[in-house]
């Protein structure tokens, strides 16, 4: 059975055990020196997490296969390193999100935060070394060199001052305000829908996308980047701390803009509704491949936690 015909929870599943395994093999052992830093790494990357960063690479990738045709074995290879560098980035920017100088999180995947297993040193430095993993397993992709100095640029603009790294400054800057419709946009596309843009962008970069396939890829991931952090709100709100395995109503008790403080909970939903329609819209000039990434959109606005 290919794995367009796989149904989504199976193949969804099915990347994130993959992931999972491709993630072991990139990560230094932990007995490797500095044993603590590499402990500390590992923590915060296996044994948790949706992959949904890493399912938007693989879906796009695929997506974007040469007139429908299977990926080079090579490509598959480069889609893992994509997949694998994005889970890196996520991962560090949980890690740094959730020190006592941010949000203060105690629990964060159903196990405490890095720095309460660990300490604050130490889980500030695996963020940084998190980091630099990806970018150098992105020079290691096998594909054109061009490919990998387009995909490099893509990463780095995601996670940086222009992109997450500056959504959380102004995530930061914005505890106790009321932010407008625009300026809370803004955060969120930053924040969190820049690396999700990112994940499908790179999928395309490394499976050679055509530039119409590019074009649709775009908008789509612009528009599910949002989505992301639309539905991360309103559960907050409505979904307990088990469920999550982050603490529940923690944006509330601490005073952060959030789409449901601006709009509601019921306004919140139907900006999601809105959103999904739009990422379908995003879909329809890749016809038939667009196909699991048009259900990755439906996970994302439906999940749970
Ligand atoms: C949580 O991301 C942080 C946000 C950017 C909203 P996820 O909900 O993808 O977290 P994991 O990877 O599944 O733990
Ligand atoms: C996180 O936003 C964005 C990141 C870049 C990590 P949140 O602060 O809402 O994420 P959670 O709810 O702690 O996962
Ligand atoms: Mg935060
Ligand atoms: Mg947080
Ligand atoms: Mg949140």
């Amino acid at each position: 059975m290919s794995g367009q015909q796989k149904d989504f929870s199976s193949w969804l599943g099915e990347r994130a055990q993959h992931i999972e395994t491709v993630l072991d093999g990139f990560l230094p052992e932990a007995s490797m020196q500095p044993a603590r830093l590499h402990e500390a790494m590992r923590y915060a990357v296996l044994g948790g997490g949706k992959r949904v960063r890493a399912a938007l690479v693989y879906a796009a990738g695929e997506a974007s296969a040469a007139s429908g045709g299977a990926l080079s074995p090579a490509q598959n290879i480069a889609l893992d390193h994509a997949a694998a560098a994005v889970e890196l980035i996520h991962a560090y920017s949980l890690v740094h999100d959730d020190l006592p100088c941010m949000d203060d999180d105690a629990l964060r995947r159903g196990r405490p935060t890095v720095h309460v297993r660990f300490d604050e040193a130490t889980a500030m430095l695996a963020g940084d070394a998190l980091q630099p993993l990806a970018f150098e397993l992105l020079s290691q992709m096998p594909i054109a060199p061009a490919l990998i100095v387009q995909a490099t640029e893509v990463l780095a603009r995601a996670a940086g001052s222009l992109g997450m790294a500056g959504g959380q400054a102004i995530d930061c800057a914005s505890v106790g305000m009321v932010l407008t419709r625009e300026q809370l946009q803004t955060m969120h596309s930053l924040k969190t829908g820049a690396l999700l843009q990112a994940s499908v962008l790179l999928g395309g970069i490394v499976a050679g996308a055509s530039s119409t396939t590019r074009a649709g890829l775009e908008s789509y991931a612009q528009t599910v980047g949002l989505a992301f952090q639309v539905a991360d709100d309103i559960l907050d709100v409505t979904a307990d701390t088990s469920t999550l395995g982050k603490t529940a109503g923690k944006d509330a008790a601490d005073s952060k803009p959030t789409y449901v403080s601006l709009l509601g909970l019921d306004g919140s939903r139907e900006l999601l509704h809105a959103l999904r329609d739009e990422a379908h819209a995003a879909l329809l000039s890749l016809g038939a491949a667009g196909g699991r990434l048009l259900e990755v959109a439906d996970f994302i606005v439906k999940r749970d936690r």
